[in-house]
């Protein structure tokens, strides 16, 4: 038997178009849209109408960068991919790619089974993976072929963290020859890790041990430095690039120069940079370590660049980094020492409201949202048009948003399975009100009607965002 749901009078916003129109969901996929009004969409059957006028009809987001249960600094990001997906479902985020870590000693198969045995089951929403680089030898490189064969069809060095997930020039260039080859995409990390553990030790020998002090290390011109050189390793190699929560405007201006030569060169950012700052790292009692992730927050200033890049579409994708670390327990590690906060923010859930509002303030159209936060994350990542948007065929990954309702976000009211929100108090106009997965209604007038196991697996083609 057919299962059925047909959304009325919505206004249906994808990255292209916006138009006042009824949306037929069938076993899981968008069936037809039609003209509110028109006979067409009057034709429309279903067991199910949902009515949204006065809201938007947008796709479910696709956050291209989470990390679930990631091992960090001696601790694990608290979100399960249980508690992490559904709170993604609350935010209206309807597909997840997070990162598989290949630990050094261990193949990329092995890494990237245990984030299987992690996930599957327990998933509200879709999922697929990303595979961390970190110990790159003959093996590995093969193993990269089969991986994208199987759907696993990007990669992330690190420039950063030596001893742990670092790569050296000779490593990166050869992943990246690999991907030239086997079309794979490679995700950078781009900070010079060996020079701020230098910065690091000196900070710390100075008495520097404050939160804030992980953001004079982690200097700008760093992960400048590091973007200007994966940049080029990848020219050598003939790979396209993807810079992952690229924060300082002189790294922005790398990829600029980039992409006005022509170089496959991608670069994305998170609402963290768009909307915190050093000031948020220099919070007294200790509260600064709740903001501490790497890239780090930069001082206000870089915000414009941006904003500007993600106009520009020198930015082509905002994502979360969500790497969420309870600050008891958790960030309390690093009490006395910068260097053991564990690195990573909160966030799943509040990306697709953080940029409504930077609609609402004028930063981004209406259209530029749905773009950054859905369409390109679906491309770039090989899972466009069964995600990213709303047209036949798509999966009906579909979010009622009410662009009128008022919240105040908080730790109080989020799902994420985390003692802090990094956006406490802050206000936002816009909410999300129903959210289908594959027709099935995950979240229904503001409560969870979902459940683990519901999301899928979902392998992934190559880059498709490639000039
Ligand atoms: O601080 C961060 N971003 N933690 C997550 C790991 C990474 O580098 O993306
Ligand atoms: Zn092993
Ligand atoms: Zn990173
Ligand atoms: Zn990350």
């Amino acid at each position: 038997m057919s299962s059925r749901t047909v959304i009325r009078g919505g206004l249906v916003v994808t990255a292209s178009d916006e138009i006042h129109a009824d949306v037929l969901i069938e076993d899981g996929r968008i069936a037809a849209l039609a003209a509110t009004g028109t006979p067409a969409a009057g034709a429309f059957a279903a067991e199910r109408v949902v009515d949204a006028t006065g809201k938007y009809v947008i796709p479910g987001g696709v956050d291209g960068h989470t990390h679930m249960e990631m091992p960090f600094g001696g601790t694990f990001a608290s979100d399960t991919f249980e508690t992490g997906t559904r709170a993604a479902a609350w935010g209206g985020t309807t597909t997840i790619v997070d990162f598989a870590v290949q630990s050094v000693g261990h193949s990329l198969r092995e890494g990237l089974d245990a984030w299987h045995a992690k996930a599957e089951g327990n998933c509200a929403i879709d999922y697929g993976f990303h595979m961390i680089v970190s110990d790159v030898n003959q093996e590995t490189l093969k193993e990269m072929d089969l991986l994208v064969e199987e759907g696993v069809t990007s990669f992330k060095q690190f420039m950063a963290y030596p001893g742990v997930f670092y790569s050296d020039d000779g490593q990166i260039l050869r992943a990246m020859q690999r991907a030239a080859e086997n079309g794979g995409l490679i995700m950078m990390h781009a900070e010079n890790g060996i020079a701020i553990d230098v910065l690091v030790e000196q900070a710390l020998a100075r008495g520097e041990t404050d939160p804030r002090h992980h953001g004079e290390v982690r200097k700008a011109l760093l992960e400048a430095e590091a973007t200007h050189r994966a940049i080029r390793l990848a020219q050598v190699a003939g790979a396209p690039l993807y810079v992952v929560h690229v924060s300082a405007r002189e790294a922005v201006a790398e990829l600029t120069r980039a992409r006005d030569d022509g170089l496959n060169v991608f670069g994305e950012t998170c609402p963290q940079y768009l909307f915190l700052s050093t000031d948020n790292l220099a919070e007294p009692d200790f509260e600064g370590a709740k903001y501490v992730c790497s890239t780090p927050l930069r001082p206000r200033e870089h915000q414009a660049a941006l904003w500007k890049g993600l106009r520009s579409n020198d930015l082509q994708v905002v994502s979360t980094d969500h790497c969420p670390f309870c600050f008891t327990g958790q960030k309390e590690l690093g009490r006395g020492d910068f260097s053991k906060i564990p690195n990573g923010m909160p966030g799943v859930e509040n990306r697709m409201d953080l940029l409504h509002q930077a609609v609402v303030d004028g930063h981004i159209t209406r259209r530029r949202w749905i773009e950054i936060a859905c369409a390109t994350p679906a491309r770039m990542f090989g899972l466009y048009p069964k995600k990213g948007t709303i047209a036949p065929g798509a999966d009906a990954d579909v979010v009622i948003y009410d662009p009128h309702a008022e919240q105040v976000i908080s730790a109080e009211t989020h799902h994420m399975n985390v003692d802090y929100s990094a956006y406490e108090g802050k206000r936002v106009t816009g909410r999300v009100e129903t959210v289908f997965s594959r027709g099935e209604p995950v979240i229904t007038e503001r409560e969870y009607t979902g459940r683990a196991g519901h999301g899928v697996y979902t392998p992934r083609s190559t880059c498709q965002y490639l000039t």
